[in-house]
């Protein structure tokens, strides 16, 4: 074990100002604020450093597996501050140790969350990481598919993160899921039905309830039909649906949803259809949500843009959040950001936290994109 590491197990109390002046000391002698247990244990038994090494157990790991129970709040301000000297140094918030736990994992399994200084520390390290990752995507470009393959074919990749893939996957509806037929992947479940029916309700609390006709509203993303069931039942005075992906405008066309009183189906993606919309200047929404597949962040950031643009001043905007859902502590990092970017819009995001009463099954789909047991269930209205 390095004086670095050995420095941050915190074996003699109290944690005070002597800990964060010998950190100093340590990392300005030029110890990198990265340097891992695996590298020193590399070092030692005099090998070179691990290539791209499985688990990078860094300092700030040692520093909160060590934390004592009993810790004061003093002792946790100094830690507080040894955190700060160590990000100061170049230390990453998302590394994974020999467990596969990133520094948030072990606060969190310690019941150190949301209003704890050290977890909120993480997750301002997390939100700064994330928008200079935006940054310097904005700055480099990543290549289309067609420059990555040099043959134009997108089948090499995964449906799951390339909406082109997508888009040219069969599809196949189980009892209790839509999935892609050859990979697995969860499209939508019906574990999401009682988030569904919240984020119906959602739509209907606010905007033009008053109105003889009733509201204007629209799904973006029709999946199971879930939340265009749940929606129906309110009787809207026109129920807009944007999908994207054939089979599943087929299965809308077998079901009779097109001709449905009031439903107007949106075929192609939203980004086409909306915009569509935005540019004719006719119609208006008292509610929008948005729940998608094979999307990224970057397409909520433009789906904002349409959004203040289609939606009424009284109305409510909502999405299936999943954002980060893998890790509780990226779940709260992508809270952040999303009211940070939406504040810049003039809108304002509440989250209602919901006990997930049954908690996801995904013995029947590839992988998981859901861990954690709270949702967030967002509403985001002019503020
Ligand atoms: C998660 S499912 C929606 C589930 C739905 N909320 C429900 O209650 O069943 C996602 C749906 O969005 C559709 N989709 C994906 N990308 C789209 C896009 N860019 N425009 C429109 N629809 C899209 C998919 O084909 C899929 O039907």
């Amino acid at each position: 074990m390095s004086s670095l590491h050995s420095l941050l197990a915190l074996d003699s109390r109290p944690i005070d100002e002597s800990y964060i002046s010998e950190l100093k000391r340590l990392l300005k002698s030029g110890i990198p604020a990265t340097y891992t247990l695996e590298q020193a244990a590399a070092h030692e038994a005099g090998q070179e450093d691990p290539e791209g090494p499985e688990f990078n157990t860094t300092p700030l790991h040692i520093l909160v597996r060590s934390l004592p129970d009993d810790v004061s709040d003093q002792e946790s301000k100094t830690v507080l501050e040894m955190m700060e000297v160590l990000f100061e140094y170049g230390a990453g918030w998302n590394f994974l140790d020999f467990e596969g736990k990133s520094v948030g994992d072990i606060l969190w399994d310690r019941r150190m969350r949301e209003g704890n200084i050290l977890y909120e520390r993480v997750v301002e390290a997390g939100v700064s990481a994330e928008l200079l990752l935006r940054k310097l995507g904005e700055l480099m470009p990543q290549p289309s598919v067609e420059e990555e393959t040099g043959d134009g074919e997108a089948s090499n990749r995964d449906a799951a993160e390339n909406q082109e893939t997508y888009l040219n996957s069969d599809l196949e509806y189980t009892d209790s899921a839509l999935v892609t037929k050859d990979n697995r992947d969860g499209v939508m479940m019906d574990w999401e039905t009682d988030i569904m029916r919240l984020a119906r309700d959602s739509m209907f609390k606010y905007g033009d309830t008053s109105s003889e006709t009733g509201p204007v509203v629209c799904n973006i993303g029709f999946g199971m039909g879930i939340i265009d069931t749940f929606i129906q039942e309110r009787s809207p005075a026109k129920h807009y649906i944007c999908e994207a992906h054939p089979a599943v405008l087929a299965r809308m066309r077998q079901e009779g949803w097109y001709d449905r009183p009031g439903v107007v189906v949106l075929e192609g993606r939203w980004q086409d259809t909306l915009s569509a919309l935005l540019d004719a200047g006719n119609v208006f929404f008292d509610a929008i949500y948005y729940d998608t597949f094979s999307e990224h962040y970057s397409d909520m950031l433009d789906l904002y843009d349409t959004v203040v643009g289609l939606l009424k001043p009284e109305g409510v905007f909502s999405f299936f959040n999943g954002l980060g859902a893998d890790r509780p502590v990226c779940y709260d990092v992508y809270r952040r950001i999303v009211e940070m970017d939406l504040r810049d819009y003039g809108l304002k995001c509440s989250f209602e936290p919901v006990q997930l009463s049954q908690l996801p099954s995904w013995k029947d789909v590839r992988r998981p994109y859901f861990a954690c047991e709270t949702y967030y269930h967002p509403e985001i209205r002019f503020a």
